[in-house]
């Protein structure tokens, strides 16, 4: 069997190019918005929001042109927050996925241009009917990735990130942070898999019920990497929360405990794939990497 690592790379190249063509340069007065947008999107990241959306989309048999599209919508989202993320106003970084971060490299007011324009297009591309022939189908993905992008997902958890500073957090507080932060957008990609093949409400709902351990065994790693990670590897600062006062689940449980939970977490996503069987494979493979990940 291929390694996971060919595979991802594999992946992470489709999104690479089709990102790349949809994201053409203007020749234009505002061609430095779409440098920005290029910029923010291209050459760097996992890409493993679209790698769980292309693999939970294989588990019903659904073509390999809808899952890139739907998973590259995905990360133009994914893209958008990191860009708002690290702004001065948020986390105030410079550096991101071994790069200066977007303000850093344009501007602050290119910067929010970018991040603005990246999430429309999001829903522009699933609107496309070469994303999925069903207009139907098209609606839920669209309505989908809108709820989990908004308030009631990433970015509200983006603003109790930022109360996280100042209050004191209990473990179920940071928990629903977390799942809103990370976790929605995460179940989106393994959700658009079960939308594009119209699958059955019990598979929706395992593949939901997998992405919601993902996801927070991906946030533990995520604070894990913050505190023991080296800016080399992971490409971004490290030690970010701890300097912003900020509480996270390492902060809260120590980091022994915190790797503990991430690891407990990723047994339970893999158990709740076991409905699938032997085509789930992969997807159980990327629970364990999510923890072990050393960017
Ligand atoms: C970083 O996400 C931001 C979080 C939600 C923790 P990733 O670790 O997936 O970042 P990239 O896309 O690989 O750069
Ligand atoms: C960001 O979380 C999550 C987003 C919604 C962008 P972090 O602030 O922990 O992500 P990093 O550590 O900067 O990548
Ligand atoms: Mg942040
Ligand atoms: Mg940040
Ligand atoms: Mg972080």
């Amino acid at each position: 069997m291929t390694s996971l690592s060919d595979v991802l790379a594999d992946s992470a190249a489709q999104v690479e190019k089709f990102l790349d063509q949809l994201l053409a340069v203007e020749d234009a007065t505002e061609h430095r918005l779409h440098e920005a947008m290029r910029y923010a999107s291209l050459e760097g990241g996992k890409r493993l929001r679209p790698f769980l959306a292309m693999q939970s989309a294989s588990l019903f048999g659904v073509g390999e042109r809808s899952a890139l599209r739907t998973g590259s919508a995905l990360e133009l989202v994914h893209c958008y927050s990191l860009v708002h993320d690290d702004l001065p106003a948020m986390d105030d970084d410079d550096l991101r996925r071994g790069k200066p971060t977007v303000h850093k490299q344009f501007d602050e007011a290119t910067a929010i241009l970018s991040g603005d324009a990246l999430l429309p297009l999001a829903f522009e591309v699933l609107g496309h009917p070469e994303t999925h022939p069903n207009a139907n189908v098209r609606i839920e993905l669209v309505n989908a990735l809108a709820r989990a992008s908004g308030a009631c997902g990433m970015v509200g958890g983006q603003m109790i990130d930022l109360q996280a500073e100042h209050e004191a957090f209990d473990i179920a507080q940071i928990t629903r942070l977390q799942r809103l932060k990370t976790g929605e957008l995460i179940a989106y990609a393994c959700e658009a898999g079960a939308i594009l093949g119209q699958a059955s409400k019990q598979s929706r709902e395992a593949l939901r019920d997998y992405a919601h351990d993902l996801g927070l065994a991906f946030q533990i790693a995520d604070d894990l990497l913050d505190v023991e990670g080296s800016i080399e590897e992971v490409g971004k600062a490290v030690n970010k929360d701890a300097d912003a006062g900020k509480a996270t689940f390492v902060s809260i449980l120590g980091t022994e405990r915190a790797r503990s939970q991430a690891n407990r977490l990723a047994d339970q996503a893999i158990a709740h794939l076991s409905i699938f069987g032997d085509k789930a494979e992969r997807l159980c493979q990327v629970a364990k990497f999510v923890v072990e990940r050393k960017s």
